[in-house]
């Protein structure tokens, strides 16, 4: 803590906490770009974090990503969380099945010894399919869950990598870049005033469920992510806190 002191990352943390209004801004020693080893260390002030704002039998609805996955090796059993359910926040994305939700949230149930609750869906579907599919029985249940949640847990991308991600069109990719989009969060996309500019038509969590949450923990670091992050704070979830690391918040306050 002294350390944390001395180096002036309390003064960035809260610095940052006033810029974009939120709960709390943590920031971890570093450069996640440059060191491995800092994705971990956002892994392990997220898990914390989550077993401090945990009551008992919270609904964790958790999107995918490595960040947010970087979380699992730090959640034990025989905690708070061994009563918690964790929701798939999304149906998948792109072909990288190490971090997609569905399976972020089975790892993180496992390694807390809770339940979990998965959606298998792609993350494109045709207007048609979306209509036919949320009267379904199944899927009907996961919204209400969605309305439900205490706690979300998210990454934010930059909107440009997370198109490639999804496998976006090239279509979908030009339509991204006219409309400025420069940042991704629970499968909206912002531009860099934080407005919404696209929307995945998708069974998932909504901005509206994600508000209403008691909590929000959001994690995202790394230089390429800096413009995402200050713009997908533009019109914050103010209950949201941050965990990033010290280059990105460096970037960030330099602007
Ligand atoms: O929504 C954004 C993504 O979850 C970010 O993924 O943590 O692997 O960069 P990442």
């Amino acid at each position: 803590e002294l350390h944390r002191e001395l180096s002036g990352i309390v003064a960035m943390e809260q610095q940052l906490k006033e810029m974009f209004g939120i709960a709390r801004v943590i920031i971890v020693t570093g450069d996640a770009d440059q060191d491995m080893t800092v994705k971990q260390q956002l892994g392990k002030e997220a898990a914390q974090m989550l077993q401090q704002l945990a009551k008992g039998k919270d609904q964790i609805a958790v999107t995918g990503g490595s960040s947010v996955a970087s979380m699992k090796e730090y959640l034990t059993a025989n905690t708070v969380l061994s009563d918690a359910n964790f929701i798939a926040a999304r149906g998948g994305m792109g072909d990288e099945m190490t971090f997609q939700a569905n399976t972020v949230v089975s790892k993180f149930a496992k390694r807390c010894g809770a339940k979990y609750r998965t959606l298998f869906l792609p993350e494109h579907l045709s207007e048609q399919a979306y209509e036919a599919m949320k009267d379904e029985p199944i899927i009907k249940e996961m919204i209400e869950l969605y309305e439900q949640v205490d706690i979300v847990v998210h990454g934010i991308g930059a909107a440009q990598e997370m198109a490639l991600r999804r496998n976006s069109t090239y279509e979908e990719q030009q339509l991204l870049e006219q409309k400025g989009a420069v940042a991704e969060a629970f499968g909206y996309y912002f531009n860099k005033n934080g407005d919404i500019v696209h929307h995945l038509r998708t069974i998932g969590i909504q901005l509206e469920h994600v508000n209403k949450a008691q909590h929000v923990i959001a994690i995202a670091a790394g230089s390429n992510k800096a413009v995402a992050i200050q713009a997908y704070f533009k019109n914050a979830v103010k209950q949201t806190i941050l965990i990033t690391d010290e280059q990105t918040a460096n970037t960030i306050l330099e602007r």
